[in-house]
């Protein structure tokens, strides 16, 4: 078994640390697995000019599953779009076919505090929000800039979906909400997009495939206010790329903090991207302060969906609810009383809880 580390830029070399940290860790319970670095973003381009190597996309082609930190940094700002750290995500994902993006959103109980939002109205939260990751105005061509007759710039892109990528994205939805509350809630833009009107077509068609699975629908803008409204009338929401993206963001607030997100971006063959929620966090980069728990849940996500190691993914998600408990905490999900720790200690509070 190969893991691929891809540590990426900002605090993602950190974070990454301290998640192979409690990756040896699981040597103690008999799990051995060989792991590879390699760069992405703009530690790609620093290395070879490209966010993402042909060397990185060859090594990610040959491993089992591959585990990324985050990407981006201001120092590559002014890049053209194609050599920019976010393309190095882009494109992998795409080059791998990984559609399926699972953002789970839980309420961890010893964070409710931490949110912005009373803890009554988060208070045993799970929702899983189910991205297409490879479609969408991310993606559709044409795009670009140009300039019209009359001399001013404009630019434009193209939000567009084939049917099958809608049905297959609908399917893994019905497959997950299966192993949930049997509830899915379609969330798109079909009294404006046309894109929206096929896409909610195609869901009702693929929903007649699980009938023991109830489908809602819902419009964007009505859903991003339902999240912070009444959260707990969602369990599994299947949404497009782009409002997938804004909606997970939102949704991560919800429980406490962003920095406790992982996520899961899979393909047709199970092969698996796994990665925190957050970015890059430049601004804190190098200060011992980051959050390595998005990245550590991550990995308890790559066991459970690509290595087939459901036991070892619960007993990470127990040690880091037990430093929780003990009431260690980043600056990002600090509390009133909690022991205020960095990025490194905490790492090695999952390592000994485990
Ligand atoms: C995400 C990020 C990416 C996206 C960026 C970094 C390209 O925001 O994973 O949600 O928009 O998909
Ligand atoms: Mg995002």
């Amino acid at each position: 078994m190969k893991v691929l580390a891809l540590a990426g830029d900002g605090i993602g070399p950190e974070i990454m640390t301290q998640a192979l940290l409690v990756l040896s860790e699981l040597e103690k319970f008999g799990f051995k697995c060989k792991v590879v670095s390699m760069p992405i973003g703009g530690a790609g381009y620093d290395a070879y000019g490209d966010p993402l190597p042909a060397e990185t996309l060859k090594e990610a082609a040959d491993s089992s599953a591959i585990l990324l930190g985050a990407v981006g940094g201001p120092q590559y700002n002014a890049l053209p779009r194609e050599l920019r750290p976010e393309q190095g995500l882009l494109r992998i994902r795409k080059e791998l076919g990984l559609f399926a993006n699972l953002r789970p959103a839980v309420a961890h109980e010893e964070l409710l505090d931490s949110s912005s939002l009373k803890a009554s109205v988060i208070k045993g939260l799970d929702v899983m929000i189910v991205r297409e990751l490879t479609g969408d105005i991310y993606f559709g061509e044409p795009r670009g800039q140009r300039t019209t007759d009359s001399g001013e710039r404009e630019g434009f892109d193209t939000m567009l979906y084939r049917d099958s990528e809608v049905a297959r994205i609908a399917r893994s939805a019905f497959e997950i909400a299966q192993k949930r509350s049997f509830k899915v809630c379609s969330v798109d833009k079909a009294n404006v997009l046309d894109t929206s009107i096929l896409w909610r077509q195609v869901v009702s068609e693929v929903a007649k495939e699980f009938p023991a699975v109830s489908l809602s629908n819902m419009y964007v803008d009505n859903a991003a206010m339902q999240l912070v409204r009444d959260p707990h009338q969602f369990d599994v929401i299947l949404t497009g790329n782009m409002f997938g993206d804004i909606l997970s963001d939102q949704a991560s607030m919800l429980t406490g903090s962003i920095g406790m997100l992982p996520s899961a971006s899979i393909n047709t063959d199970g092969k698996g991207l796994y990665e925190p929620v957050h970015g890059s966090a430049p601004d804190i980069c190098g200060t011992d302060q980051a959050n390595p728990l998005a990245i550590i849940l991550s990995l308890a996500m790559m066991l459970r969906y690509s290595l087939e190691r459901d036991d070892l993914a619960k007993k990470i998600e127990l040690a880091v609810k037990s430093v929780l408990q003990r009431g260690y905490r980043t600056p990002d999900i600090k509390q009133v009383g909690c022991d205020l720790v960095g990025t490194r200690f905490m790492g090695q509070l999952v390592c000994e809880a485990l």
